[in-house]
């Protein structure tokens, strides 16, 4: 009989602290806590939220590749899977409270900003990679090639941060920190990768 495995507590971590921000966002709306525009306020919350999972799923690799800390793979699709889900929070925001679910305004809301066109094309990338997040896609797909679409999460991540930096008309400060921390991720993954493969023989 097949041995169960236990529940890794690094995982259940995971998801423990991935419901902490949308139970504090509805215990704050409950509270009245939001502010004077509250649904502004729920945006910018799933937004950041979003945001800083994506870039804690990308921060996995980094870390195997420094430490060789294999553990940290079983974080990296949650905290993927947990990006995507605040993502689509924040759309559903954007599109059911903002806009009443109104399409027409939706779309003249998207053409006119070029910020919401940019976070649509990163949530339009997130998308596939929800979709094909599971084992079972990855057998299906093959290797190589899921392996290209989820490199695709650096390429959202960017976006995402690009997002950011065009709706901010003051303080850089924080898109330039995300924008700072996607880059050093990426860096030292090219570069670990660089000086492994030219030291094969
Ligand atoms: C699906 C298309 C998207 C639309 C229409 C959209 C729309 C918006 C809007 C309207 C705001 C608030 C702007 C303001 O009131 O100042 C915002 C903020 C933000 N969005 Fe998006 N967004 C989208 C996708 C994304 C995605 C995919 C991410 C991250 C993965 C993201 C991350 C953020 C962040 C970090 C903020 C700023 C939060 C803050 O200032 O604290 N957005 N977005």
């Amino acid at each position: 009989m097949q041995e169960k495995r236990p529940f890794p507590p690094s995982q259940l971590l995971i998801h423990l602290l991935a419901w902490l921000p949308l139970l504090w966002l509805l215990w704050a709306y409950w509270q009245n806590q939001l502010g004077f525009n509250p649904v502004r306020a729920m945006t910018l919350r799933t937004g950041k939220t979003a945001l800083i999972l994506l870039l804690l799923s990308l921060t996995c690799t980094p870390l195997n590749l420094i430490f060789g800390w294999k553990w940290v793979y079983r974080l990296r699709r949650p905290s993927g899977v947990y990006a995507f889900f605040y993502a689509a929070l924040h759309f559903l925001t954007f599109v059911g409270l903002d806009y009443g679910f109104d399409l027409a305004l939706v779309g003249d809301a998207l053409r006119s900003n070029r910020f919401t066109l940019v976070g649509l094309a990163s949530f339009l990338i997130l998308l596939p990679l929800a979709a094909t997040s599971t084992r079972r896609a990855m057998l299906w797909m093959g290797e190589k090639r899921w392996r290209w679409l989820h490199r695709l999460s650096y390429l959202a991540a960017a976006l995402a941060v690009l997002h950011y930096a065009l709706l901010v008309r003051q303080y850089y400060t924080q898109p330039i920190i995300f924008g700072a921390v996607l880059a050093l991720l990426l860096g030292v993954r090219l570069v670990v990768r660089k000086s492994a493969s030219s030291k094969d023989p």
